[in-house]
């Protein structure tokens, strides 16, 4: 018993935020948050953090794809809302769920990527900056010692200097996971965003200033945090740059998506746990095992590159057979409920994370969001892991499920070589 309270302990908060049965009630689901986000912020910040490729179709698939996914229980056991913990890469964390890597989410709420880690640390998940982040490796890791992942993309220019020293950054802040992201070989358009006024640069127009001025709680956040910038990167541009600065530098210096050969150079470099993000297929997924990767994550990038993409979620079951026990599997890409972490548990995942909801979150309840938005995501979790009959993590396995859309990737393969013939 004294070891368990120690274990509790050592793990952190266990129990909700404070205010969590309040922000329950207004904001049941994620879907009330996203309802309530474009009310608090300004246009184009919900556009920015709301907004997928094209026409949003990708977005639409990956929702679909997961409704699609249908559990059938088993009954007559008793069981309770059981604990969520799990082991990811050595360490415990509190939940399978984490928080995914965002570029600019102090677009849509300044501060966003201190409070995001600070949430996850409070309740002991993942949280994962992105170097194109509005927080340092430095800042977001010391605000969630515990639980700190960094994500890269790749800075080629002069033989991955910058991409090294980006390691090396990682490496003496002690990040638990490095992921790098394999799915941004192109720039493509996303619509809204680049409507919004945000496509190229960060440079308010009237319409823009007209949106900041009416949304008084976002402004006293940008009057507390500061114009959004790529925090991390800006030492390299040119000490005390600004946003544009720092933006026009990045897309020089930074660019394309890693190859298997540059993969192998960061797994070299990098000491500790490494993932590579954006993964569908798995062939790529075998691939990165083969290199001494260790987790793969599975993910098309919240349908925010084109929108023919596969749902990450249909190509779950193949990737986590073709890797088997050698690697962990991640999965991002239209999670919006601790139901649909349930669904990808059950298909093979051994955490998930989110990305768009907790932009919602943040511009929905302001610095409470990220916090509440974890916690309800465990309520759910835990909810649905007992209604199937589950009594841990790990059981989520076990459940009948229907995947009308899971991948078969050998019957594909043999579609387009019959195609090929003809
Ligand atoms: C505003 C925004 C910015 C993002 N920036 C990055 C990024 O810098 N690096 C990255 O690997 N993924 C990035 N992503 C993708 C997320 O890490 C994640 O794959 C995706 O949001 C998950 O899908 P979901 O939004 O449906 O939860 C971004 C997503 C959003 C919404």
């Amino acid at each position: 018993m004294h070891d368990m309270t120690a274990k509790k302990a050592a793990l952190g908060a266990t129990t909700p935020h404070r205010n969590f049965a309040k922000y329950h009630k207004l904001f049941p689901t994620t879907a009330w948050l996203r309802r309530k986000a474009p009310k608090n912020v300004p246009l184009f910040s919900f556009e920015y953090g709301d907004t997928g490729a094209g026409n949003d179709t990708g977005i639409a698939h990956n929702w679909a794809a997961f409704d699609a996914i249908k559990i059938t229980p088993r009954y007559g056991v008793v069981v309770t809302p059981p604990p969520v913990e799990v082991e990811l890469f050595g360490r415990r964390y509190n939940a399978p769920i984490g928080i995914a890597p965002m570029g600019g989410p102090s677009l849509v709420w300044p501060g966003a990527d201190i409070l995001m880690a600070k949430a996850a640390q409070r309740a002991r998940v993942p949280y994962t900056l992105s170097v194109a982040g509005g927080a340092t490796i430095e800042q977001a890791a010391a605000a969630a010692p515990d639980v700190f992942w960094l994500q890269l993309y790749r800075f080629w220019r002069d033989e991955h200097k910058i991409g090294f020293d980006l390691v090396r950054r990682a490496q003496a802040v002690d990040a638990k996971v490095l992921a790098l992201t394999l799915d941004v070989p192109v720039r493509t358009t996303r619509s809204r965003e680049t409507y919004a006024g945000l496509a190229h640069e960060f440079r308010p127009n009237a319409r823009m200033i007209y949106e900041m001025l009416v949304r008084p709680k976002w402004l006293w956040a940008l009057v507390r945090n500061g114009y959004p910038r790529f925090a991390t990167i800006a030492q390299y541009a040119r000490p005390g740059a600004g946003t544009n600065e720092i933006i026009a530098y990045a897309r020089q210096h930074m660019g394309g998506a890693f190859t298997w050969e540059e993969v192998k150079r960061y797994r070299d470099k990098w000491k500790g746990k490494m993932v590579v993000k954006g993964v569908l297929h798995p062939a790529d997924a075998e691939k990165a095992v083969a290199l001494g990767i260790d987790g793969v994550w599975v993910s098309n990038h919240g349908g925010r590159q084109i929108e023919a993409l596969t749902p990450s979620i249909d190509c779950l079951p193949a990737v986590a057979a073709a890797v088997g026990k050698k690697a962990t599997v991640l999965l991002d890409s239209g999670i919006r409920s601790g139901q649909d972490v349930t669904r990808a548990l059950a298909l093979g995942a051994d955490a998930a994370f989110a990305g768009k909801s907790f932009l919602w979150a943040v511009a929905a309840l302001g610095d409470e969001g990220p916090a509440h938005l974890i916690d309800l995501y465990i309520d759910e979790l835990r909810a649905s892991l007992g209604q199937i009959g589950a009594h841990s993590v790990a059981e989520a396995r076990k459940a009948t499920i229907q995947h009308p859309g899971a991948i078969d990737f050998g019957k594909a393969s043999v579609l387009r070589t019959r195609r090929g013939k003809k």
